[in-house]
Parts: C-alpha cells; sequence; structure tokens
C-alpha cells in the first residue's frame, strides 16, 4: 500500500489525514513522508548491496534541510550544483567529503570553497572549467579530486528539456576529447583525476539508454586506467524515474542490474545520483478549491497552488495525479484544474476526469516531491508554500509558509 492511501475515504499520508495538516498550516502546502523517503533509499541501497558505492542524492531534487538530514543520516552522500545547495548539505549534517559537485558553471569562488571544505569530487564539464579548477588547487596548495563528466552522445529519450547527453547538450565534455584532457590534466598541478562522471538525463523510464551511455563510460574508464590515471569513482549520474501516472520505470533492483552489468570489471567505487526516484513519490502538494467555472469550452477548477509552487506542468507539460483528499460520489465530468497566476500556461492539471469539486474541497497533487518545492518561485508576488513531513502518527512542519515581509527583504524602497 501507498504511504499517500484513501483511509474511510480520507486520503491519509502514513496515519495522518491530510485535513488536519491542512487546517493547521493552510494550504498551498507539500506534505512529505519519512516511510516513503526511508524505503526509497534503502531499496536503492540493497540493490547495490554487495558492491562498492555511495548513494550521491541529488540536492535538486528537494532541498529541504529534513529531508537533507534524514538521507545523511541513512548513510548517504549528495550531488550538489552550487555554493548554495553545499551550504545546505553542511548544515543538514551531511558531509562535504561525501560529497560531488556538477555543473558547467562553477565559480572560482564555489570551487574554492568546496576545495577547503573537503569535496569528495568535482565533476567538470569543460577545459576551461578544467583549468579554473587547477588555478584554485594551486591558490589553496592542494589538488582538486575531479572527474570528467563526459558526454557520451547518448539519446536517454525522455523529455526533451531533461535530456543531458547529446552532443547538442551544453552538459558534459565531448566523449572524444576526455582522453587528451586527462593527460592534460596529469601534468597540472592542482589537480588529480579521482574518477569519471556521466549523467545523460531524467525521469529515465528504459534501461538500454543507460546500458549503451554506460558501457561506453565504462570503457572510457578501463582506457583511462590503463593510461595510468588513478581513477577511484565512476559516477554513473542520476535520472532513474518514477511512476507519475502509468509510466513503467526499472525497479531499483532492474536498475541496479543494468548498471552492475555496464560497469563490470571497471573495479571502480559507483558513484550513484539519484534524485526523483528517492524523493518524487514521496510528497505531495496539498491544495484548495476556490472557485468552479464552468465556460462554454471548458470547466475550469481554481485551487490555491499554482505554477510558482509546482512548476512542471507548465515547464514540461508534466503529468502529476490529482486525488481528492475526500472522496465524493459522483459522476466524472473533464476539468481544467488551474492556478491564480496570470499566465495561460498556470494549468495544473489539463482535461482531467473529476467529480466535480465543491468550493473549499482539498486536493492533492501526487508525486510531487521532487522538483516540487525546490522549483518553487514567488512569481505573482506569492509566498512559498510550507513544507510538511510526516512520520508514522506525527507530523511537523520543516518549512514555514514564506510570509509577505519576506518577499522584499533586501529590497530598497
Ligand atoms: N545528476 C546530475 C548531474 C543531474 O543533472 C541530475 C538532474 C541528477 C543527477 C538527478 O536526476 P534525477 O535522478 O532526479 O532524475 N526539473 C526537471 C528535472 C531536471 C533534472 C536536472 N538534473 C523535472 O522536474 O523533471
Amino acid at each position: 500500500m501507498s504511504v499517500f492511501h484513501h483511509r474511510k475515504g480520507v486520503l491519509h499520508a502514513e496515519q495522518v489525514p491530510l485535513p488536519a495538516i491542512a487546517d493547521a498550516v493552510g494550504t498551498p502546502t507539500y506534505v512529505y513522508s519519512t516511510a516513503a523517503l526511508t524505503e526509497r533509499f534503502q531499496a536503492v541501497t540493497e540493490a547495490f548491496q554487495g558492491q562498492k558505492h555511495l548513494i550521491c542524492y541529488s540536492v535538486k531534487a528537494n532541498s529541504n534541510l529534513a529531508i537533507l538530514g534524514l538521507f545523511a543520516r541513512l548513510g548517504s552522500g549528495f550531488d550538489i550544483v552550487s555554493g548554495g545547495e553545499l551550504a545546505r548539505v553542511k548544515q543538514a549534517g551531511g558531509e562535504p567529503g561525501r560529497t560531488v559537485f556538477a555543473g558547467v558553471g562553477k565559480t572560482p569562488d564555489e570551487m574554492a570553497q568546496a576545495l577547503s571544505q573537503g569535496l569528495l569530487l568535482f565533476n567538470v564539464e569543460s577545459a576551461e572549467e578544467l583549468e579554473a579548477l587547477d588555478a584554485v588547487g594551486r591558490k589553496l596548495g592542494r589538488r582538486a579530486p575531479f572527474a570528467l563528466r563526459v558526454n557520451p552522445d547518448v539519446d536517454a529519450r525522455t523529455h526533451r528539456y531533461i535530456s543531458t547527453g547529446l552532443k547538442t547538450s551544453k552538459f558534459g565534455v565531448p566523449f572524444e576529447e576526455a582522453v587528451a584532457l586527462y593527460a592534460k590534466a596529469k601534468k597540472m598541478k592542482g589537480l588529480q583525476a579521482l574518477g569519471l562522471d556521466c549523467h545523460i538525463g531524467s525521469q529515465l523510464t528504459r534501461t538500454a539508454p543507460m546500458k549503451a551511455a554506460l558501457t561506453k563510460v565504462a570503457d572510457l574508464y578501463v582506457t583511462l586506467k590503463a593510461r595510468g590515471h588513478a581513477l577511484e569513482y565512476l559516477d554513473v549520474g542520476g535520472g532513474l524515474g518514477i511512476t507519475y501516472s502509468d509510466e513503467t520505470p526499472p525497479s531499483p533492483q532492474e536498475y541496479a542490474r543494468t548498471v552492475l552489468n555496464a560497469t563490470e570489471g571497471t573495479g571502480a567505487t559507483l558513484l550513484l545520483e539519484p534524485g526523483r526516484a528517492l524523493v518524487g513519490n514521496a510528497g505531495v502538494l496539498l491544495t484548495r478549491v476556490l472557485y468552479r467555472k464552468p465556460t462554454e469550452a471548458r470547466t475550469f477548477v481554481v485551487v490555491d497552488a499554482g505554477m510558482n509552487d509546482l512548476m512542471r506542468p507548465a515547464l514540461y507539460e508534466a503529468h502529476h495525479d490529482l486525488q481528492p483528499v475526500v472522496k465524493r460520489r459522483g459522476r466524472d465530468v473533464e476539468v481544467d484544474v488551474v492556478g491564480p497566476v496570470c499566465e495561460s500556461t498556470d494549468v495544473l492539471a489539463r482535461a482531467r476526469p473529476l467529480v466535480l469539486p465543491r468550493q473549499d474541497d482539498l486536493y492533492a497533487f501526487m508525486s510531487a516531491g521532487a522538483y516540487g518545492m525546490s522549483m518553487a518561485s514567488t512569481y505573482n508576488s506569492r509566498p512559498r508554500p510550507a513544507e510538511v513531513l510526516v512520520d508514522g502518527a506525527a507530523w511537523r512542519v520543516v518549512r514555514e509558509r514564506e510570509r509577505v515581509e519576506d518577499l522584499w527583504r533586501g529590497e530598497r524602497a
């Protein structure tokens, strides 16, 4: 049974009825389940049992301190893309020594901070970035541990906005240039080659592209070792997909089988960077119906969550299931569930069959634990939602609802 389930017609998160949370903290509110987060982390851990590995949870998926802290306690490392994310990891009790740093635009300041805090690995994405990292290393009198993120030119067959492994993508260095770059880096005093990295995209639901990319990268790893580079880590990136509606992504076991088969014989310690797969289905966005608006063309249901709170539908035409918090009897009508934001793209669910809600009814957008709150903005001067973490029959606010005064912090009239 999912941790989010109806009991006597009322949607619960674990043992907590969602109306209790909505009444206490208002809406819109993100609600996460400790049990779901823990179960997913352990499922991936178990799938890789017997293989030297470190899960580096991808902070961008959901960077709430309570979630980072939970994963840190479960033994997770972290995958970050900014100095801000590194600061969050530390604040939550995570270790820089178990953290990898990717991104095409790391600043020298961010590099210096991370290096002096003992970062595990910089995943470097260009030749110029490699030079910049060398300069930082020399200035600090250390060798910066790095992996090149190579672009294997494999089509991940996911939404084009979240595909990263094609030649036309800004990510990684061209596969063919990697050997020469490692050779060049060997002569640089501020660098130490410690790994090889790739990431081909997100919300992957098929194993074939993973297999194709990792086989290429594992070959390159072996070549580099043979050329005398003392690599230890093979970072296979993140990207494992989840079920939003009817997708059938690989299970953690199938995923592990694919990764382990492709990287067998490298002797590397594997770094895994799952984000969505750990948090996506562990969270929902709770929202309340404001108005119904039947028109000639469509029936709109206006809710108090908007595209600023959950950007995925507007940005990727992503589907999030919608569950009534209290089930109603009746016949389905086709509705567009829209938010209050002044944009035509502020449609959170389009042409959805739904028993027509009443005003004040609560709904939950499902699978909103990943790239929900972490991508939320204050567009239209809307304070961002509160976040709640449920644990069994208990729950607590892990981020207060933003206040209106927070909106202009730092501004000068
Ligand atoms: N590692 C690297 C280098 C990445 O770029 C990403 C995601 C991850 C790991 C984690 O990927 P995951 O396991 O979560 O798929 N905002 C989009 C997803 C963007 C993903 C960006 N990179 C969405 O809402 O679908």
